[in-house]
């Protein structure tokens, strides 16, 4: 054993040795400068002589195949520097943005995450000239959660023609346009400038970025429509513009969008139609598009984007009926559809949707008797919510509790008594909603197994 443990000290000591020997002194320099410049830990130039050879926080180095020369092939170069949270070097308050982190020649990564939030002070966004930065290798710069950082968006950042993930985000003082020369960055995979203060429209050119998976602009004051060239992103898998202030129609080239998993256009200013070839869109699981005030009936396609899981449409001013062919999405887990103008009867297709877990659609004007059973009522529990449908009645026998949110259908006209006549909807012919309180269901509806049984007996017997 000793002799093994010492094999291995030697081993590690001829690795850092020569981790050391390799490292540039250039490269070495100006590392020591970034840090020094940004860092309030400690002073780097104490920690050590070989910063790729031992580990420092927040830094990573990594032989870089073909750069240098061939002879010292085990050549260590910083590509990764992390600032911010623990366990990487936190800020100092007085940390400027290192415009030297970009002179390291083959650095891959930048992170300042929970950096310069300095309450007595703004940091300006700045970058160095395009010309120190066109020849960056940085794939992936990252910019959240830096609340004192302030400006705009530099437009030197279209430079960095290597980058493949841009993140500005969570960054409350940023503000201003998205500079067009984004379009620029054909290398981006994923664009996420989300919860800033960004205004403007949304620059058309992000649809000349053929490579972008992901796109979130969510959370900033964005204004004007939806430009039709994001529809050009046949490679989007997520699309997120909630919470700006968008309006117009959702543009129909948004079908082209065929790779897309999640779209989510909530609390904008969207109105107008869903366009047609929505069911193009054959991979979108999530479509989540609250607080617009589209103010239209609710397309029967929308039951033939076949792998939805979850599509929330609430508070948009959707009339006429829920369509039927929303029994058709075998793999929905939630329907929701509150706070809309729908009215006519609840699709029976729904209670046959075995994924379904969540599904609210109450403040509408659904009539008619619920179609759902003991069992699906008894699955959904707390999530089902049809409060706030006047006309609505259940009519199962086998689920009766005190606290129900949707009366129970009563026969003939004996009972539907004086809250029934205060419906603005007319009752079924035969059923008239007896309402008890304006709540939801109860999580503990019963079954009572005699009814039940009575109830499989009739049936039978029919
Ligand atoms: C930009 O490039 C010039 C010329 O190579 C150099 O003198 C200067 O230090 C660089 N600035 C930064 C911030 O890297
Ligand atoms: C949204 O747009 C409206 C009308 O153009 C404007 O009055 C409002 O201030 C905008 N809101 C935000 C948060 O930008
Ligand atoms: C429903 O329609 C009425 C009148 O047609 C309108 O006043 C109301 O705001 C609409 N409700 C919603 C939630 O859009
Ligand atoms: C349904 O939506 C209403 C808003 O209209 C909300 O108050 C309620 O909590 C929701 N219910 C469920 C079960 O999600």
């Amino acid at each position: 054993m000793p002799a093994a443990s010492a094999a291995l000290l030697l081993y590690l000591l001829s690795v850092a040795a020569a981790a050391a020997a390799a490292m540039d002194p250039a490269e070495r320099e100006t590392l020591l400068l970034v840090m020094e410049a940004v860092s309030s830990d400690r002073d780097w130039r104490s920690v050590g002589p070989d910063p790729c050879g031992s580990p420092w926080p927040g830094l990573e180095c990594k032989p870089v195949p073909g750069a240098g020369n061939v002879v010292s092939a085990a050549k260590l170069h910083v590509t990764r520097l992390d600032f911010g949270a623990a366990p990487n070097p936190a800020c100092r308050d007085t940390a400027a943005f290192p415009h030297l982190a970009f002179a390291l020649p083959h650095l891959q990564s930048l992170f300042f995450v929970d950096c310069f939030k300095n309450p007595a002070a703004t940091t300006p966004f700045t970058l160095p000239p395009s010309g120190n930065l066109s020849s960056s290798r940085l794939q992936q710069l990252s910019v959240r959660s830096n609340p004192s950082l302030s400006g705009t968006l530099p437009p030197q950042l279209a430079s960095i023609r290597s980058l493949q993930v841009l993140t500005v985000s969570q960054n409350a003082l940023i503000r201003g346009e998205v500079p067009q020369g984004i379009g620029e960055l054909k290398n981006l995979v994923h664009l996420d400038l989300s919860y800033n203060s960004l205004t403007g429209p949304i620059p058309s050119r992000i649809g000349e970025l053929r490579s972008l998976v992901g796109l979130d602009l969510s959370y900033n004051s964005f204004s004007g429509s939806i430009p039709g060239q994001l529809g050009d992103l046949a490679m989007l898998q997520k699309l997120d513009l909630s919470s700006n202030n968008l309006t117009g129609g959702v543009p129909a080239t948004i079908t082209g969008l065929t790779s897309l998993t999640f779209l989510a256009l909530s609390n904008n200013g969207l109105s107008g139609r869903l366009p047609a070839g929505l069911s193009d869109l054959r991979d979108l699981q999530y479509l989540i598009m609250e607080n617009n005030p589209m103010g239209v009936p609710l397309p029967s396609e929308l039951g033939d984007i076949a792998r939805l899981q979850e599509l929330r449409l609430a508070n948009s001013g959707y009339s006429g009926s829920i369509p039927e062919t929303l029994g058709r999405l075998a793999s929905l887990t939630t329907l929701s559809l509150e706070n809309n103008n729908l009215t006519g009867r609840i699709p029976a297709g729904l209670s046959r949707l075995k994924r379904m877990y969540h599904l609210n659609l109450s403040k509408n004007g659904l009539d008619g008797v619920v179609p759902f059973d003991g069992a699906f009522l008894r699955r959904l529990g707390r999530n089902l919510d049809l409060s706030g449908n006047p006309g609505l009645c259940v009519d199962d026998r086998a689920v009766v509790q005190v606290d129900v949110g949707v009366g129970l259908c009563r026969r003939g006209g004996a009972d539907a008594s004086s809250s029934a006549a205060a419906s603005p909807r007319a009752p079924l012919t035969r059923y008239a909603p007896h309402r008890l309180t304006g709540g939801r269901w109860s999580a503990a509806l019963l079954i009572r197994p005699v009814a039940v049984a009575l109830c499989c007996c009739c049936c039978l017997l029919l």
